[in-house]
């Protein structure tokens, strides 16, 4: 009989696809995929350690899932991802039914666990070293990624796809876990990320999105000669079938010349930069050991506007670190004024335990002002974005259409109409009426409305000009 998994994400794009790997050697192993954990004999939860917030979601959801394991004890539950890595044993005794530990760099090896569990070897961690614990080969070794298998179901769309071509992280921000629950940065080598890529553009994907946690700080040798992240995106606008090219997250100080002149030149490359600047103060950015002041940001982006004036850049916000004051802030909400981002995501300061941050520096701007600060810095971002979108009232766009909106399906004149939404080349998302053929195409839409986050259009028709009727 098939085995049912029943697998929910939280976090960032890394874990979507993660899951989607996680999914693909389950399949293979005979497992059919169900929609709630209480149809399911395997449960896996993907996680994130990032903010406390998403930690404590995932530990509600063990908790919710206790009963369930006392009535059938044959359920298996796991953890998998970034609280694994970082809590290990420490899940075993919060949630003692859980079965199964899994880090972010040891997840090709769970169908086998989860075989071993079900043979009665009984609950199951594998995570990687520590950054501390060993050589730092050894510490790489530890952290094994695995991308050749996929699966196309468990994909934002079939037509779009993640493609991982780094893992880790170096940098080592004084208020970020990934570092030590992603391991050491590595690069993949060109030839597999570009055989990956053909083999997605052959299976019908039409859009690609590279992932790194410092995507632009890409580098690996092969070959007698060294590829940048601007020497691949050249290679991969040669694959067929390929429409676009998307690439994130980037670290400010590596948004090369190359890289801007690769984005402006490649056209299947999307005029679209998301590069967290996390705070406009330069005080706060030392503390977070960022590697740059808010003077080299503002040249950063000075030399994205003058290089891809096309370009729609965004970025990151922490409010409320450590020691961040009212003039501080000024200073952030300064940058957001005058950077004119297409958007920014705002969190408020979470410690992390196992961070410099949290053993350093105390955790001492009140809840309260955190939440006053990220609505207020939302606030002049939304009303920027909404000005912006502006000018594309009245202009045509090209969008790709990923699907039904979210109030989709609705009765028009005649037969089904489908809100439908899709993407611009930079990133900007668009609702429009259309039917369901139109799914995974790309076409032109015209703008009729815009807010701070959503273009309002209808799709622009083949047999243009007026007809005109003569009784
Ligand atoms: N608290 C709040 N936000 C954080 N981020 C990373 N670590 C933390 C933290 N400890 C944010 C940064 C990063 C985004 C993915 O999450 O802004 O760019
Ligand atoms: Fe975290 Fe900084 Fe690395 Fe980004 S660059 S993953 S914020 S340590």
């Amino acid at each position: 009989m098939a085995k049912q998994l029943y697998i929910e994400t939280v976090g960032c794009q890394m874990n979507m696809l993660d899951s989607e790997l996680v999914v693909a050697s389950l399949r293979k192993a005979g497992y059919t995929l169900v929609e709630t954990p209480a149809k399911a004999d395997t449960i896996l939860f993907n996680t994130c350690s990032v903010r406390q917030h998403a930690e404590d979601k995932i530990y509600s959801a063990l908790g919710r899932l206790k009963h369930a394991k006392k009535h059938n004890p044959n359920k298996i539950i796991g953890v998998l991802g970034c609280m694994a890595q970082k809590d290990q044993r420490l899940i075993f005794e919060r949630a003692p039914y859980v079965d199964l530990i899994v880090g972010p760099g040891q997840l090709h090896q769970i169908p086998e666990l989860i075989e071993k569990i079900g043979a009665g070897a009984g609950p199951q961690m594998e995570v990687s070293l520590d950054r501390k614990a060993g050589t730092r080969g050894e510490i790489e070794q530890s952290f094994e990624s695995y991308d050749p298998l996929r699966d196309p179901a468990m994909r934002p769309t079939p037509f779009q796809a993640f493609v991982r071509i780094m893992i880790g992280c170096d940098k080592f921000c004084t208020y970020c876990i990934v570092p030590s629950v992603r391991g050491p940065e590595q690069s993949r080598p060109a030839a597999h990320i570009l055989a990956e890529a053909r083999q997605l553009a052959e299976e019908g994907c039409r859009e690609i999105t590279l992932l790194g946690q410092t995507v632009d700080s890409y580098r690996n040798a092969a070959d007698g000669r060294t590829w940048r992240l601007s020497d691949l995106l050249a290679a991969l606008q040669e694959i067929e079938g390929l429409e676009r090219i998307k690439f994130v997250t980037n670290y400010p100080k590596d948004m090369t010349d190359d890289l801007l002149s690769a984005v402006h030149e490649l056209g299947k490359v999307s005029p679209y930069l998301h590069v967290p600047a996390q705070s406009g103060s330069n005080r706060i950015l030392q503390r977070m050991k960022r590697g740059y002041t808010v003077e080299d940001y503002r040249e950063m982006l000075a030399r994205i506007r003058e290089r891809v004036p096309e370009a729609a850049v965004t970025s990151d916000f922490i409010v409320g670190f450590s020691g961040d004051t009212e003039e501080d802030f000024d200073q952030t909400i300064d940058l957001v004024r005058e950077s004119r981002f297409k958007n920014s995501f705002i969190f408020k300061y979470s410690e992390r335990p196992g961070t410099k941050g949290a053993s350093v520096y105390p955790d001492d701007v009140a809840q309260d002002v955190k939440k006053r600060r990220n609505n207020e810095l939302l606030a002049i971002q939304n009303a920027i974005s909404e000005e912006d979108n502006q000018p594309l009232i009245g202009r045509q766009v090209e969008v790709l259409v990923e699907g039904p909106s979210k109030n989709a399906r609705r009765q028009a004149d005649g037969g089904d109409v489908l809100q439908l939404v899709g993407r611009t080349h930079c990133d900007r998302i668009v609702v429009f009426d259309g039917n369901a053929r139109q799914i995974g195409r790309l076409l032109d839409v015209a703008i009729y409305d815009a807010n701070s986050f959503t273009l309002f259009g209808s799709v622009v028709t083949a047999h243009v000009g007026p007809e005109v009727y003569r009784l």
